[in-house]
């Protein structure tokens, strides 16, 4: 299957993206195709460049390009990069940018064991799979049973069902499970309330510790995350933001001035002042806007258990008193005494 290893041909089956100029398809390589009606009919998929005969792409070159009614496109191999990009939303999902990000602060390495809640679209998991396959595994976990069945059926269409489990389970009621206690090199959350996730990481963590890492879009939920990250002995807590911007190679030209006379400032005599003169240069330009916030990320590490139980500390302050009016605005919001 193509989502596990890279090939030459495309066969039927393969799930392929489409490339048409800046547009991106994923698409599943079958020769016939239920209708509205359910009958089976031949693939034809339709595009803004015409129809494409989707038999056509059988035994093509992955990269290839392919010949559509009024135009032609490219077939690309679905990378977990393209495939966050096509997929089919059910949820909100996280992109490239913080995914990478992700992948770095959780130290994931071919053969790590990494926990996901929630599950939602599988964008992320289908990078998490990437990166710890072969020998490493993936749990993944949804409460929403509906999107815990249609990922697990994705996985096992992608070839890729062997480096995944992906189970239906309310995570911060029922925690990872008796069987992953002590197993998992990192945690990652992507949940409303991330920090009664906390313990349960904890548990399911390695002896020797490990990472963690959770995705909020606000910052109150940063707060009660690396509280409960400190109350439990992680350290090293760290929040941020991951904002990508991409600079335009483009010409620009500016008035540049003849400084020439400065040489000249002590001479008895006024030296003149030559007008500017306009210089085209190549220059990596700021876009207009960049792109605005996701969420912030927050990673922390749970030492080795010898090392955790004499760190287990109460966090710096609580949000009770984090609330008191007599706090005022005085409170840090993320800070505790590791990342000061
Ligand atoms: C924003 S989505 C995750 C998107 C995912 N990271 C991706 O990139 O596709 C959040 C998911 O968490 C699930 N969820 C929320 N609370 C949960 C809980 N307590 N246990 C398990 N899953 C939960 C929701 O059903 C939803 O599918």
């Amino acid at each position: 299957m193509s989502f596990k290893n890279y090939k030459d041909k495309i066969e039927e089956g393969d799930t392929v993206i489409l490339y048409l100029s800046n547009n991106l398809y994923a698409l599943d390589v079958q020769r016939m195709i239920k209708n509205k009606k359910g009958e089976m009919v031949e693939n034809v998929f339709q595009t803004p460049f015409g129809a494409l005969k989707v038999k056509n792409l059988i035994g093509a070159d992955y990269g290839s390009r392919v010949e559509l009614s009024k135009g032609w496109g490219h077939v690309l191999q679905p990378t977990p990069e393209l495939w966050s990009l096509t997929l089919p939303h059910r949820t909100q999902i996280i992109y490239t940018p913080d995914i990478s990000m992700i992948m770095l602060q959780l130290d994931l390495v071919p053969g790590s064991v990494v926990i996901e809640a929630g599950t939602g679209s599988g964008s992320l998991t289908h990078a998490l799979i990437r990166r710890v396959r072969p020998h490493g595994h993936v749990y993944t976990f949804d409460f929403h049973e509906h999107r815990a069945k249609v990922a697990s059926e994705e996985f096992q269409a992608h070839g890729i069902a062997e480096f995944v489990t992906a189970q239906h389970r309310d995570v911060l009621s029922d925690g990872f499970g008796d069987d992953l206690k002590g197993k998992a090199d990192a945690v990652f959350l992507d949940l409303p309330s991330p920090w009664l996730g906390v313990p349960h990481a904890v548990a399911a963590m390695k002896e020797e510790g490990g990472r963690f890492c959770s995705f909020s879009p606000c910052i109150e939920q940063v707060q009660r995350t690396c509280l409960a990250l400190q109350e439990h002995g992680f350290e090293e807590l760290t929040t941020m933001e991951v904002l990508q911007t991409e600079l335009k190679v483009t010409r620009r030209t500016v008035p540049v001035r003849d400084l020439s006379f400065l040489r000249h400032k002590s001479s008895e005599k006024p030296v003149e002042e030559k007008p500017s003169g306009d210089t085209t240069f190549v220059v990596g330009a700021w876009p207009p806007s960049t792109p605005g916030h996701t969420g912030y990320l927050t990673v922390a590490t749970l030492p080795p258990l010898f090392a955790r139980s004499k760190k287990v500390s109460k966090p710096e302050c609580s949000l009770e008193e984090q609330d008191s009016p007599e706090n005022g605005d005085k409170m840090a919001v993320v800070g505790t005494e590791d990342n000061n």
